[in-house]
């Protein structure tokens, strides 16, 4: 199949500007809130229009693609066969629902199980993260240069509020080696921190949305995406998964203790 991943940047873009203009606008009226698998998933009803609106628009331009999105609205994808749309309407639903901030919304499309494009829009801060392995990575106009591969020591970490609470892997021996640690509660917002390299690596239990958009911009930024058993990564099912700088994540898998 032949794929154009500059127009597919460019259709990318412009559905997050629209995103973004309309959850800067409801994030000050009043939404309802409901609860998923337990009373810290959150789930709002902009969660579930922006859902509607994404997975509308890709398959108006796209009709042939199919999507893996978080709320329901999208397809049942059994296979990475052709191309696939991974939509996350609100990521960091939790701050945005008590903060108003640090919430993003993300988009990641493959090509036969390929990494071809992402992007990622800081709503707050209306700052795009988009690009691939073909056309470059930029910050809405302005390209972004590769992070420099830091080793622990030089560089701050993000782990996920459970996995460093849990300390399941020994996930602490690896902060311990760090500059230090921060919890964003947005796999997106972490993104762009380890693209701008203001950050070294990122641990979390991740679903197919939280990670499709940020492992195609990663992969393309030179930094490693792995799965925390060291198998390929599934980009149909949930996994624990390191980002990070080369020297960062081979520091990690030697430190962590993953049976
Ligand atoms: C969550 C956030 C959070 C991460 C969770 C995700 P959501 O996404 O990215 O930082 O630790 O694993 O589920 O549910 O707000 O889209
Ligand atoms: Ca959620
Ligand atoms: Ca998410
Ligand atoms: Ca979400």
């Amino acid at each position: 199949m032949k794929v154009d991943s500059k127009e597919i940047d460019t259709f990318l873009v412009k559905l997050l500007t629209q995103v973004g203009e309309t959850l800067r606008e409801n994030s000050i009226k009043k939404m309802s809130v409901a609860t998923k698998k337990n009373r810290n998933d959150l789930v709002t009803n902009f969660d579930k229009q922006t859902e509607r609106f994404v997975n509308g628009a890709i398959k108006h331009a796209y009709p042939d693609a199919t999507i893996v999105s978080e709320e329901g609205y999208g397809d049942l994808v059994k296979d990475m066969s052709g191309l696939v749309f991974f939509v996350d309407p609100i990521d960091g639903t939790m701050n945005f629902v008590k903060r108003g901030d640090d919430f993003a919304s993300m988009i990641g499309v493959y090509i036969d199980g390929e990494p071809l494009n992402g992007a990622i829009i800081d709503v707050m801060d209306n700052e795009i993260y988009h690009g691939g392995k073909e056309i470059g990575l930029f910050i809405n106009d302005k390209k972004i240069d590769d992070p420099k591969d830091l080793p622990l020591v030089e560089g701050l970490v993000d782990v996920s509020a459970p996995m460093a609470l849990m300390d399941k892997f020994s996930v602490q021996d690896v902060i311990k080696k760090s500059s230090g640690f921060r919890v964003y509660g947005s796999a997106g917002i972490i993104f762009g921190h380890l693209l701008t390299g203001k950050e070294v690596m990122y641990m979390s239990y991740l679903a197919p949305w939280d990670l499709a958009a940020g492992r195609v911009m990663c992969e393309a930024a030179g930094l490693n995406v792995v799965s925390i058993d060291g198998a390929p990564i599934n980009m149909l099912e949930s996994q624990v998964v390191i980002v990070g700088t080369q020297k960062v994540v081979s520091e990690a898998l030697k430190t962590l203790k993953t049976r």
